[in-house]
């Protein structure tokens, strides 16, 4: 079997076809593969009945295989990987029914944040629930410089715990313990890849900003402006699923949402850090 790349749109996304992720890949292809998630930020595999452990040696390209978050929702067994899902048995959900509604880097309020992401498409949904992704080092690369000036400096404070309201307004706020346990990290909002040492805008919609310097009034109007810059037509790809889609993507390079479904949809999830 060979493996074919085709680019998906301008600036984000290659889909790849003709491998059999359940095999080990050639030196060749990992390192063609690891290059293109890199550089266009999201990798789509077709065609893939991809097993568990294969899903965490797949991660493993990429990265360190790590359970994302403390969650209830592991596969049994394979605690590397998270179950996003709105299917019930006896009565009770057996994974994470919703995710990321807002433009967002994963895990932006962790001191590191993960590498890669990556989700594969157990059970397709009927209806909605495509992916969206907006490459954020093309979004900065043209901005206009008197923004671009205004904003390679800039820092934020990014907080776990008030940005769950934004996240997941579902689940009501952080507990007293998550409280404690959840510190609040510095970014610079100008992110910089840290094998590829590109520069990117990480300005995702799911964290109140907190900009150093600067009045929440106008902090909150100029990431308004750099978010909405960052998801111009140009910059971005939504993904349209098909079962057997295993996907990755790079979280220094991409921001994504998540769109809402209906019907009963699987997916696993893993995190490369
Ligand atoms: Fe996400």
């Amino acid at each position: 079997m060979s493996m074919k790349l085709r680019k998906v749109s301008p600036n984000v996304g290659v889909e790849v076809t003709g491998v059999d992720l359940n095999e080990s890949l050639s030196e060749i292809d990992y390192v063609r593969l690891v290059s293109i998630l890199e550089n266009t930020g999201l990798l789509i595999v077709r065609n893939q009945d991809i097993s568990p452990r294969s899903l965490i040696d797949f991660t493993r390209y990429f990265g360190k295989a790590c359970a994302y978050t403390r969650s209830k929702f592991e596969l049994e067994d394979y605690p590397e990987i998270l179950v996003l899902s709105n299917i019930k048995k006896d009565g009770k959900g057996i994974g994470s029914p919703v995710s990321g509604r807002a433009w967002h880097i994963d895990g932006h309020y962790l001191d590191e944040f993960p590498r890669a992401t990556i989700l594969a498409m157990k059970i397709l949904q009927k209806e909605g629930g495509n992916t969206h992704f907006a490459n954020i080092q093309a979004a900065w690369s043209s901005l206009p410089e008197e923004v671009a000036n205004r904003v390679k400096t800039l820092k934020a404070t990014i907080s776990r715990v008030k940005s769950r309201e934004y996240n997941y307004p579902e689940r009501g706020p952080a507990t007293p313990e998550e409280v404690e346990e959840w510190e609040d990290v510095i970014h610079p909002v100008l992110i910089r890849h840290p094998v590829t040492g590109r520069a990117g805008l990480g300005v995702g919609g799911n964290v109140p900003w907190d900009i150093h310097g600067i009045d929440d009034v106008s902090a909150l109007s100029l990431m308004t402006f750099l978010q909405e810059w960052t998801i111009r037509p140009e910059f971005t790809y939504e993904h349209v699923w098909r079962e057997g889609d295993v996907i990755a993507w790079d979280n220094w390079t991409v921001m994504h949402k998540a769109s809402p479904y209906s019907g009963e949809r699987l997916l696993f999830r893993t995190t490369a850090f």
